[in-house]
């Protein structure tokens, strides 16, 4: 083993969420490690962006307009990085979406728009992945994107902490079933990141959990995407090589407190 372990050269990666946070960092440090980076988003305006971002560093990048709540775009926004790059070795899925409710004020729509991307879309990404790298032969890499959430029970977060640990379901579930092709399967549940995602809200709530992180995280600061970026690189390379069904936790040593 050495540090090349974690080179990517001539490997295809196919990244949701690329257009912002999280998915724009592993797109652009997959690419920086060597592979040919497939973004998929419904922000087709971030996905350019991504796009731009990689090529400046010399990278390679395609984008697809994708919602990653429908099969059937997933489906064919694999098939067409597929046909383009030849191969398909890593899938990242991290698009996802907050959503906060109290149990007792928590509708069916809430419940099915929060289950339809964070859980199916990861879902989708998933099998069309497994289904092309057993086809191929490829003893390729998949990392699903949960969440801290699946850790606690915090306030407002019955939707999404349950898709999100259905998301850990389905990351140690795939994993047995396609380990004896060669594919692993690991999931990345990060803390409180500072991205699009977590600033939106307004700039009181966003400096009280920013202090809470920091006075609370052993590591006495707040999480950044390149953070996560690197736990996704770990487990899409072949340092990570005998590591599936696990799930790696980039959160500053603490998790979500709330
Ligand atoms: N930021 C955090 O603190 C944090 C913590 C734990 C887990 N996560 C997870 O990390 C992932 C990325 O989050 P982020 O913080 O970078 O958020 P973000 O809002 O910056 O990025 C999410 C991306 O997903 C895309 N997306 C949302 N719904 C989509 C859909 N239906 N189809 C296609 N694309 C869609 C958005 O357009 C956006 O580009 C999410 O799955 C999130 O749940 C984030």
């Amino acid at each position: 083993m050495s540090v090349k372990a974690y080179d990517l050269t001539g490997r295809t990666a196919f990244v949701t969420g690329a257009a912002s946070g999280i998915g724009r960092a592993t797109a652009a440090l997959l690419a920086e490690a060597g592979a040919t980076v497939h973004g998929a988003d419904r922000d087709t305006q971030g996905l350019h962006e991504t796009a731009t971002l990689i090529k400046q560093h010399g990278g390679t990048a395609h984008i697809h307009t994708v919602d990653v709540a429908d099969r059937g775009q997933v489906t064919d926004a694999v098939a067409t990085a597929v046909a383009t790059s030849g191969r398909l070795d890593i899938m990242a899925a991290v698009a996802g979406i907050m959503h906060s409710s109290p149990v007792l004020e928590t509708r069916d729509e809430d419940l099915d728009r929060v289950w339809s991307v964070n859980f199916k879309g990861v879902l989708y990404a998933c099998q069309e992945a497994a289904r092309t790298m057993i086809a191929s032969g490829t003893r390729g890499s998949i990392v699903t994107m949960a969440s801290g959430a699946v850790d606690t029970g915090g306030p407002g977060l019955l939707c999404y902490g349950a898709a999100k640990a259905a998301v850990v379901q389905l990351t140690k579930t795939l994993a047995n079933e396609v380990g004896r092709h060669g594919i692993r399967v690991n999931a990345v549940a990060p803390g409180w990141i500072r991205t699009p995602m977590t600033t939106r809200h307004d700039e009181s709530a966003q400096a009280h959990t920013e202090s809470l992180m920091v006075r609370m995280a052993p590591l006495g600061r707040v999480g950044e995407s390149e953070d996560v970026a690197h736990a996704v690189l770990h487990l899409a390379s072949d340092a990570s090589a005998f590591t599936t069904g696990q799930i790696l936790r980039p959160n500053g040593g603490v998790a979500m407190p709330w």
